[in-house]
């Protein structure tokens, strides 16, 4: 088989290294890639966001199984692109992909399905925005509606900081047309959980439960980023909370939103009412991705090729008892600005290094070196029989790993750890 994965992050290379193991895969493509899935995969430089050029690859090469990993093309209708020329593509379409590309439709449908989810206002020009800042209890969330790549949410602890934050994304549109309306949310209290699902159209299978690192800095400081690391481990929910989740959150879902396939990603907070939905990905989480799949002893093409032919009843899904943690290696001054073209040194060794991967997000190869080529650079993922044995593996080799600038997380796991004592 030809398979296309579109993407360039660490969770592109996490799904590139489970598909390699497959006999059957003849020929990994990745659109655009990066310098780590060039070792198992063959880099095209067509941007992700290029549906056409992405399709008529698909046709010229005659790909026979296409997986994309990033939100944004799935936004804009890759899916629907690709199926109309008559190629296999696991995802949703646009029009289920609303899920995530408007917090507005999403947070309508929760409602309108009964999903447990926060309290919420809408608003679409600034006076109706102020208003319901008036009526409102503090902190309060204010959420963009459209895609912002994680800058669209803001945690308001003041009316001061919250009218000023509307007044940004309404008025001076900070994030362009994605925050010319907005969700106006109750915040709600609790540890979070990623919980990952594939759905074939008509019926689902779940994955195991993450969390993952949101905030820049150790106990949750600092400013929102992509995801500094996270872990998998089996005490992240109750067997209460994930029959809560698959019985309130996951099935009404699937239900109301008529035969969507691909990755269904429900992000959580587990409060003390239970589990509530704060937002749905329609793509897999990245960093969650590396953890999750690094306990999928199920070969992953079988189960993509199941959810794109609606056989997933008929798999069943192993998972190992083991534990996975990925701690993200980032350049000084994520999430701002930061210096890329620094050679990065130590990855050949931790290849040695029993039971770790060290998958690459933002970097380049040139002759055989790597390079740094964004914010976030490498994660670095290990299983371990406990979680403890999981952090140990990929904190010593973040520490062997070498580039100018080299920062991350000393915490990641920590909330996991408590728990199990
Ligand atoms: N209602 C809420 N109460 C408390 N925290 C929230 C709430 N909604 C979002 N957050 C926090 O903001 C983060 C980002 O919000 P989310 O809805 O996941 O948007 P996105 O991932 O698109 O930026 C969440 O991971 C969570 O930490
Ligand atoms: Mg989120």
């Amino acid at each position: 088989m030809k398979i296309l994965i579109v993407g360039s992050g660490g969770r592109e290379h996490a799904v590139v290294d489970a598909l390699a193991q497959s006999p059957e895969v003849r020929k990994i493509y990745a659109a655009p890639g990066n310098g780590g899935i060039c070792e198992q995969a063959e880099l095209v430089s067509i941007d992700a966001n290029d549906l056409d050029g992405l399709a008529r690859f698909a046709t010229v090469e005659r790909i026979d199984l296409t997986f994309v990993g990033p939100e944004m093309p799935l936004g804009n209708g890759i899916v629907d692109a690709f199926r109309k020329r008559g190629h296999t593509i696991v995802g949703p379409t646009a029009d289920q992909a609303r899920l995530e590309s408007s917090k507005i439709f999403a947070k309508r449908f929760f409602k309108q399905n009964g999903i447990p989810t926060a309290e919420f206002a809408e608003a679409s020009t600034l006076a109706e925005a102020h208003d319901v800042l008036e009526r409102s209890k503090y902190p309060i969330v204010i959420k963009a509606d459209g895609l912002a790549a994680g800058k669209g949410v803001v945690i308001a602890e003041n009316p001061v900081d919250a009218h000023r934050t509307v007044q940004q994304f309404v008025e001076s549109r900070t994030l362009g047309e994605a925050g010319s309306r907005l969700v106006i949310e109750e915040f709600l209290e609790g540890e979070e959980a990623s919980f990952h699902v594939f759905a074939d159209g008509r019926y689902f299978q779940p994955m195991v439960a993450a969390q993952d690192h949101k905030r820049r800095f150790d106990a949750d400081t600092g400013p929102n980023t992509g995801g500094m690391g996270a872990y998998s481990v089996d005490t992240i929910l109750s067997k209460r909370q994930q029959d809560t989740i698959l019985s309130r959150i996951i099935k009404p879902t699937l239900e109301a939103a008529e035969s969507y396939s691909g990755i269904l990603y429900a992000g959580l907070m587990l409060t003390a009412e239970g589990p509530k939905l704060l937002e749905y990905n329609v793509r897999f989480g990245d960093p969650e991705t590396q953890v999750i799949l690094s306990r999928l002893k199920t070969n992953l093409l079988d189960v993509l090729i199941d959810t794109a032919e609606h056989r997933l009843p008929s798999r069943k899904l192993d998972w190992t008892p083991d534990a996975a943690a990925t701690v993200v290696l980032v350049s000084r001054g994520y999430p701002g600005k930061v210096e890329t073209g620094k050679q990065v040194f130590g990855l050949e060794e931790a290849k040695r290094i029993e039971g770790v991967k060290v998958y690459h997000a933002g970097t380049r190869c040139e002759d055989g070196k790597v390079y740094t080529a964004g914010g976030r650079v490498l994660n670095v993922t290990a299983r371990g029989s406990t979680l403890a044995e999981a952090l140990e593996r990929a904190y010593f080799v973040a520490q062997m790993i070498k580039f100018e600038g080299k920062d991350y997380r000393k915490d990641i796991g920590k909330k996991g750890l408590a728990k199990q004592r």
